[in-house]
């Protein structure tokens, strides 16, 4: 199918699916003008809480168990006491939205929402008592193959069966849950910019730098720590050692099937050239150069 038929079809797709925020969504997210989109919008957050913000498949769950760490001591054990999901709820889940709203202070929470799509009441508010947010970004060719296997595996995406040539279509054309990947991140950027409670990191960097990273996203945070702290928060979050931690795996989602694909993946630079062919590379290469030729914003791709 060429492009057009494609993106013909999951416009008529689209229309019929859940957007909230101009985002496309699956239908457990909040909903407009419903009591939960309220209770939603009137959160009450601080300069004590965090946001962890990504587009999806970018290492939000990584970036959250990093931030929950830095929040609570790098006390590992009481890590490992509760799901990540419980202790950094996504907030634009309609079901969750009580008990995000009871939530102690400090509030962690993750978004896939646009900057412009979170909570009005705290959009408007000074620097001084608004959340921090830390923004994740990661190079959209391995975000496209990374997501593709999350469409496998994840019931709740409509059973998608197809191949990785059909998901790449779906993906250039942003006819995806969550959105073009390209608003996502370059209008993040560009709010970063302008605005000190929001630090962009990405994901190639914490990869290569992991160290370094993280000490800048608990200086953002305000919060010390010690070079101990930081190396058994290090070993604690690298790929290898989250793979085994059942309470950052997903592992018990039902909607999950790990057996298809697991939710801790790879976790590497590059995966991308084992499904790109040469000619969807360039592409690729090509609306990423148009897209992207407005902003200082690069990425590394291997
Ligand atoms: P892959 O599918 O390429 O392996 P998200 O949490 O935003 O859904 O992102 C999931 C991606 O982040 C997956 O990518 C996953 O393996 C990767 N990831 C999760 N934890 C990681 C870690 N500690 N280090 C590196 N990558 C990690």
């Amino acid at each position: 199918a060429t492009l057009d038929q494609l993106s013909a079809k999951f416009a008529q797709k689209l229309e019929g699916e859940h957007v909230f925020r101009g985002v496309l969504h699956h239908s457990v997210m909040l909903t407009e003008g419903t009591e939960e989109q309220k209770k939603f919008d009137s959160l009450q957050m601080s300069a004590n809480d965090c946001i962890v913000a990504t587009y999806p498949k970018s290492g939000t769950t990584w970036m959250q168990e990093i931030v929950w760490l830095i929040y609570n001591g790098v006390d590992i054990e009481k890590a490992k006491q509760s799901p990540l999901d419980e202790r950094c709820p996504f907030m634009e889940i309609a079901p969750k939205i009580d008990f995000i709203t009871d939530m102690q202070s400090p509030k962690l929470l993750k978004t896939h929402l646009l900057h412009l799509g979170l909570p009005t009441s705290f959009l408007n508010k000074s620097n001084d008592s608004r959340p921090r947010i830390v923004y994740v970004a990661r190079n959209p060719k391995d975000v496209a193959v990374s997501f593709y296997h999350f469409y496998r595996s994840n019931k709740s995406l409509g059973n998608f069966n197809r191949g990785w040539n059909e998901f790449f279509e779906m993906f250039i054309s942003g006819y995806v849950v969550f959105g073009d990947w390209f608003s996502h991140v370059i209008t993040w950027y560009e709010t970063a910019k302008k605005d000190s409670t929001i630090l962009f990191i990405k994901y190639e960097d914490m990869k290569r730098n992991s160290l370094e990273e993280i000490s800048k996203i608990a200086k953002f945070l305000g919060k010390d720590i010690s070079t101990e702290m930081l190396e058994t928060l290090y070993d604690h979050t690298k790929f290898e050692s989250m793979k085994k931690n059942p309470m950052v795996t997903f592992a018990k989602n039902p909607s999950i099937d790990s057996s298809i694909s697991p939710f801790l993946r790879k976790g590497e630079i590059g995966d991308w050239k084992n499904y790109f062919t040469v000619a969807q590379n360039e592409r690729f290469m090509d609306i990423y150069n148009e897209k992207m030729k407005d902003t200082d914003l690069s990425f590394q791709f291997e």
